[in-house]
C-alpha cells in the first residue's frame, strides 16, 4: 500500500525517520508531501495513495474525490476539524486521531505563554507569581489533564469543567470539578481552554464570559481560534486593560488587536503547540502504526467517524 505523509507544517526529521521505519518495514510504500505552500500540491499528490498522514492540513470533499484509491486519514494529532468527516463517511474513508500524542507539548506551551502574560510580556516591569492562585481548565481531555500534572507542581488551586467527564475523574487527579461554566471564569484568575471547534463550541466564548474573569485574570487558547467570539474578545479587553488574551491559535482580528492592546494580547506566529520532537515522534508515529495496523487486520480502534 502507498502511504503519503502531507505535512504543510512539517514533523522533526527523526520523526518522518520513525514513520518510514514503521511503514516500510511492514512492507508499504512511503510518500512525502512537506512543506507545500499550494492545495494544488496536495490533490495532485493523493491521486494514487491508500493511506494519509495529516496535521492540520484540510481534507475537503474535493481532495477526497481526487484521492480515488484512499482508504485510510489519519490525522496526526487530536483535533480532526480540519477533516471533512462527512464526505470521508460518504467516500467510505476511514479517519483516524491519534489521541493524547501531543497532548503535553501543547499543555507545557500554555505555561510558557501564561508566565510570559504574568510577567508583563517579559517587558521587566514587576509581575506576578502563578503560586497561590488558581486555574481553570475548560474541558478535561487529554491535554486539559496535562495542564492539571503542571498546574499543581507550580502550587496553583485546579479547577475544572467538562460535561462529558465524570467528576470523579477529575478528583482523582486532584481537581475540583465545576459544572457552571460563567463559575469557571468567575473564580479563576487563569483559564485555559481545551475544547475542540464544532458546532456547539464555535464563538463560544465572548465578552459575557471574558469579561466576568477575576481582576488580573489571563486567558489561554491553544485549542482553536474558531472557539472564541472576536468581537467579544476585542470589547472585553477594551474595557478591561487587566486582562490579557495568549493564543497559540492566531484569530482573524490578530492585527487589529495587536494594534489596540498590545501589552494584553501574545499570539504564536503560526500554531505550534504540537510542534516539539517529541510531539512529533509520538503522534506521527503513532499515526503510521495505526494504518499499518489497519492494514494488517482492519484494526478501527481509533476511528472518528464510525
Ligand atoms: C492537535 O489538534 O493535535 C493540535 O492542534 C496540533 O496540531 P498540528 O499538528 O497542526 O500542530
Amino acid at each position: 500500500m502507498k502511504v503519503l505523509v502531507a505535512t504543510e507544517k512539517p514533523f522533526a526529521a527523526i520523526a518522518v525517520e520513525g514513520i518510514r521505519k514503521v511503514v516500510e518495514g511492514n512492507g508499504h510504500e512511503l510518500v512525502l508531501l512537506e512543506k507545500y505552500t499550494a492545495v494544488e500540491e496536495l490533490t495532485a499528490a493523493v491521486g494514487d495513495v491508500d493511506a494519509l498522514i495529516v496535521r492540520s492540513d484540510k481534507v475537503t470533499a474535493t481532495l477526497l474525490d481526487a484521492a480515488s484509491k484512499l482508504k485510510i486519514v489519519v490525522r496526526a494529532g487530536a483535533g480532526y476539524d480540519n477533516i471533512d468527516l462527512d464526505a470521508a463517511t460518504a467516500r467510505g474513508i476511514i479517519v483516524e486521531n491519534t489521541p493524547g500524542q501531543n497532548s503535553n507539548a501543547v499543555a507545557e506551551l500554555a505555561f510558557g505563554m501564561l508566565i510570559m502574560a504574568v510577567r508583563n510580556m517579559y517587558a521587566g516591569t514587576s509581575g506576578s507569581e502563578l503560586q497561590g492562585k488558581s486555574i481553570g481548565i475548560q474541558a478535561f481531555g487529554q491535554v486539559g489533564r496535562n495542564v492539571a500534572r503542571i498546574a499543581k507542581g507550580f502550587g496553583l488551586t485546579v479547577n475544572a469543567l467538562d460535561p462529558y467527564c465524570p467528576d470523579q475523574v477529575m478528583e482523582d487527579f486532584g481537581v475540583q470539578p465545576i459544572h457552571d461554566l460563567q463559575k469557571l471564569y468567575r473564580e479563576n484568575k487563569f483559564v485555559s481552554i481545551h475544547i475542540p471547534a464544532t458546532a456547539e463550541t464555535r464563538g463560544s466564548i465572548g465578552y459575557e464570559l471574558i469579561s466576568l474573569m477575576p481582576k488580573d485574570g489571563v486567558l489561554i487558547n491553544t485549542a482553536r481560534k474558531e472557539v472564541i467570539d472576536e468581537s467579544g474578545l476585542a470589547q472585553a479587553l477594551s474595557e478591561r486593560s487587566d486582562l490579557k488574551y495568549v493564543a497559540d491559535v492566531r484569530p482573524d482580528n490578530a492585527e487589529e488587536l495587536l494594534e489596540k492592546f498590545p501589552t494584553q494580547v501574545f499570539f504564536t506566529p503560526k500554531k505550534m503547540g504540537a510542534q516539539t520532537t517529541e510531539a512529533n515522534i509520538n503522534a506521527g508515529i503513532a499515526a503510521a502504526r495505526q494504518i499499518v495496523s489497519y492494514f494488517l487486520d482492519g484494526d478501527t480502534r481509533f476511528q472518528v467517524n464510525k
